[in-house]
């Protein structure tokens, strides 16, 4: 029996009903008051962009965001990046009916259903009608399959464990193009930080392949490319 770690749905592009750009802003709008996005959580957005620069490979991409949560990075890319191609990868609803994280604003205290955050992330991608958005409902790597071509870049922000990150970042180093872009968030030197294991998998995925850090740097995102000899 398949169990819902690695169940995965893939929709078929968008699976949200058409509607207008000033709707989707209306619903938007509704799903902020109705589940505010921490304050902090908003201002890093911004200042989270610069990492992006490392995922322009000068022509209209193909991308994927591995976590992807509720769409506000998943925004941010296709307003910076503007990809031919949008590959969403998150498990949502096959996590439950919420996230389970226990109190957190970033959840509302686990008011937050995994639905709707899944929905609203739909949404937030179909103000950019030129991006082919394709939603996989699953985890990552056992969802791996799904991503059907080479990826120009991924932006990794999904397990942030020790093991499991190192297992992403092992995952994508066959689906990412030779000239491709990991790029990522949470990056924390500090061994008592919360994410420390992204930083110590990225460091461990170095030591054992021929990937290289190009950039680490403000509000913890960071960009890795291989390392090809001159
Ligand atoms: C920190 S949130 C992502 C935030 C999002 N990237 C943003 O910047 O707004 C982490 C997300 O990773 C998802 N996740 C956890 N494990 C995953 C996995 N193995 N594969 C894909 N997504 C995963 C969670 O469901 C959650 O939505």
């Amino acid at each position: 029996m398949q169990n819902a770690a690695t169940a995965i749905r893939v929709q078929d592009r968008l699976a949200l009903p058409p509607m207008k750009r000033p709707e989707i802003r209306a619903e938007l709008d509704r799903l902020s008051l109705r589940y505010p996005f921490p304050q902090s959580e908003w201002k890093r957005l911004t200042r989270r962009e610069w990492i992006l620069d490392y995922a322009k490979p000068g022509r209209r991409s193909i991308g994927a965001e591995i976590g992807v949560f509720r769409g506000h990075f998943s925004e941010c890319i296709c307003e910076v990046l503007r990809p031919r191609k949008l590959y969403l990868v998150d498990p949502w609803t096959l996590i439950g009916p919420t996230f389970n994280w226990g109190k957190l604003d970033y959840t509302n205290n686990d008011e937050l259903p995994t639905a709707v955050a899944r929905d609203e992330a739909i949404l937030r991608c179909a103000q950019f009608p030129k991006v082919d958005t394709v939603v996989v409902e699953g985890a990552f790597p056992a969802c791996k399959d799904q991503i059907a071509e080479p990826l120009d870049w991924v932006y990794l922000d999904a397990s942030h464990s020790y093991q499991k990150t190192l297992n992403e970042l092992f995952a994508l180093d066959a689906l990412v193009a030779p000239s491709g872009t990991i790029l990522g968030d949470d990056w924390q030197i500090n061994p008592t930080g919360k994410h420390h294991g992204v930083f110590a998998a990225v460091q461990e995925f170095v030591r054992q392949s021929d990937w290289r850090i190009v950039a680490a740097g403000p509000a913890g995102q960071w960009a890795l490319r291989r390392y090809t000899e001159a």
